[in-house]
């Protein structure tokens, strides 16, 4: 059990107007902080919002050393406040402290400072339709030292956000760029793990589908551009004819999403037929000329379900059921966020009330 300090700010913010969230660009009050020095996390503490002060030394900056997650508090109609799956995030931020030689967190230790920091934080939560309060929690490497080593200090910080719809186009299908050039992550590497390097390496992927007007690309694998990994802020699911399937974690290259866990979950529960294989991008072009390719959608923290519209494959448009949501994804996404939101019960241990 954590003994966490805590300091109120004497400035509060003035909250946002919540119709025009977008994602990520809005801070509360307060952080969380816990230093690692001498073989042990300590000081845990929250404090009001400040800048970081880091020698420009610190291996954080130079040699990546660092990870974070990404998880949601929900405000439910009966007042209550609500995480969902806490425990999921816990032991995958260990998966990828193990990957990146940063030490653990007791997962109990973990929730805690999350659930201590949203109490504080709940004037924050907001509650129009689809909103929420995002929380960042990451840990970074703070030794002052040029040599490629792993660090001996640390810092683990959470911070939130209050958040409306990741894309601009909310539930609306998006638009993806199936990506033949780069590589987000090759097996032996990073891929499972939550750390930014993934995402350094996607963004000129990234930069250039946006600038022919998708929201984002559609990784391949590292070393034949064949299979489907994922979309890096989402995993992604096809359902084809009538099968859901979607890439399976065993080669390390894709990060196990919380959100694609529990869509596979919720679809077994329902007696779907879900598949986690590799999946060759051949495949769905052959379904979809086949007129097999039912629907396909996204899965994250970040973006919920966020239905398919139009996948890009070397030029080819392939036009996903009509450029509309399809059944199972509104049925997830349905499911889903009445869950997160504690408007209905879910699976045992899913919504966690924040006490
Ligand atoms: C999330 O869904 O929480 C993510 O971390 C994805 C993205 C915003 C980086």
């Amino acid at each position: 059990m954590l003994d966490i300090k805590i300091t109120l700010t004497q400035n509060k913010k003035e909250k946002p107007d919540q119709s025009k969230l977008g994602f990520g660009r809005y801070f509360t009050d307060h952080m969380f902080v816990m230093n690692y020095s001498d073989g042990a996390w300590r000081d845990p503490r929250i404090e009001p919002f400040h800048d970081l002060v880091l020698s420009p030394a610190a291996m954080v900056f130079h040699y990546a050393q660092e990870m974070f997650e990404g998880m949601k508090a929900y405000r439910a109609p009966d007042g209550t406040i609500r995480l969902f799956r806490p425990d999921m995030n816990a032991k995958r931020l260990n998966r990828t402290n193990d990957r990146m030689i940063i030490p653990q967190i007791p997962v109990e230790d973990f929730i805690q400072a999350v659930k201590t920091l949203v109490k504080v934080e709940e004037d924050w939560i907001p509650t129009a339709e689809g909103t929420s309060l995002y929380i960042r929690p990451f840990i970074i490497a703070t030794d002052a030292q040029l040599g490629v080593h792993p660090a001996h200090n640390y810092s683990f910080i959470i911070i939130c956000s209050p958040v409306g719809a990741y894309y601009a186009a909310g539930i609306n299908p998006v638009k993806i760029f199936v990506e033949r050039q780069y590589t987000r992550a090759v097996k032996g590497g990073t891929g499972f793990a939550k750390v930014g390097g993934n995402y350094a390496a996607s963004l000129i992927g990234q930069k250039e589908a946006e600038d022919m007007g998708y929201a984002q690309v559609l990784w391949l694998d590292g070393i034949e551009h064949k299979y489907i990994d994922e979309v890096g802020a989402m995993n992604v699911f096809f359902v084809i004819d009538g099968e859901v399937i979607t890439p399976t974690l065993e080669d390390g290259n894709i990060l196990p999403g919380v959100t694609r866990d529990s869509c596979i979950q919720l679809l077994r529960s329902w007696g779907c037929k879900v598949t986690e294989r590799k999946l060759a991008i051949s495949e769905i072009a052959e379904a979809n000329a086949a007129g097999k390719l039912d629907e396909a959608f996204g899965s994250g923290t970040a973006a919920v379900i966020s239905p398919i519209g139009e996948l890009n494959l070397d030029g080819n448009k392939m036009i996903l059921n009509g450029g509309k949501i399809g059944p199972i994804s509104q049925k997830l996404y349905d499911e889903l966020t009445a869950i997160q939101w504690g408007k209905k019960e879910g699976p045992e241990g899913w919504s966690v009330v924040v006490d």
